[in-house]
């Protein structure tokens, strides 16, 4: 049975938010396992998952606890693959199939729907290289939530917010309704 929402979090200032989803789902009652990528660590850390989640994150592909590999294991009983923050890198990892990282290997091997929510600044968001994986992504069947116009860490303002865990939040349980 499919029973765990997996979060991937990858490397942008958005990372801090995306504790405060994952705390919403687990009050919900969902069950949640953490990627981290290795430049996410750079923003938050792991112990916050450790709490959040009462399981630790997983970061690599060869982690321990599985012996068939995390990109396997996490996506046998995995209901919902959410994104947050997608950065420009991990958009075009997934358009373009590369299994270079635990999280793009994982979003290879999951069978469920898929949950992104982008996160960049408004120059990176409009380039046509972008916007060009996210059109993939989309008739890949993969679904987005965001960005949304307001005040960057780049300290301006423009489209490239991630969404709130709030909005990301009610996309999941839509996403979640058989
Ligand atoms: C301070 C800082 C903030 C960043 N914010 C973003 C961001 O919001 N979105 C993004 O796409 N990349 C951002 N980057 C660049 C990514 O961290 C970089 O492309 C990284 O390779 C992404 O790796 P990942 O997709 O595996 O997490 C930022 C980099 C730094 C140093």
């Amino acid at each position: 049975m499919n029973s765990r929402i997996v979060v991937g979090i990858c490397g942008g200032i958005a990372a801090y938010k995306t504790a405060s989803l994952i705390s919403k789902l687990v009050q919900s009652g969902e069950r949640v396992s953490v990627v981290l990528t290795d430049a996410a660590q750079s923003f938050v850390g792991p112990a916050t998952f450790a709490a959040l989640c009462d399981e630790q994150p997983f970061s690599s592909s060869f982690d321990p606890r599985c012996a068939l590999g995390p990109h396997i294991e996490l996506a046998s009983d995995c209901k919902m693959l959410v994104i947050a923050p997608a950065t420009a890198h991990m958009l075009s990892a997934c358009a373009n199939g590369l299994a270079s990282c635990l999280l793009s290997t994982l979003y290879l091997n999951v069978e469920c729907p898929v949950l992104m929510a982008p996160a960049m600044s408004t120059p990176m968001w409009e380039k046509p290289a972008v916007q060009r994986n996210v059109d993939q992504l989309r008739s890949d069947g993969v679904h987005f939530v965001g960005p949304e116009e307001g005040w960057l860490s780049c300290r301006r303002k423009g489209i490239g917010r991630m969404s709130e865990p709030e909005t990301i939040h009610v996309h999941c349980r839509r996403l979640l309704v058989p």
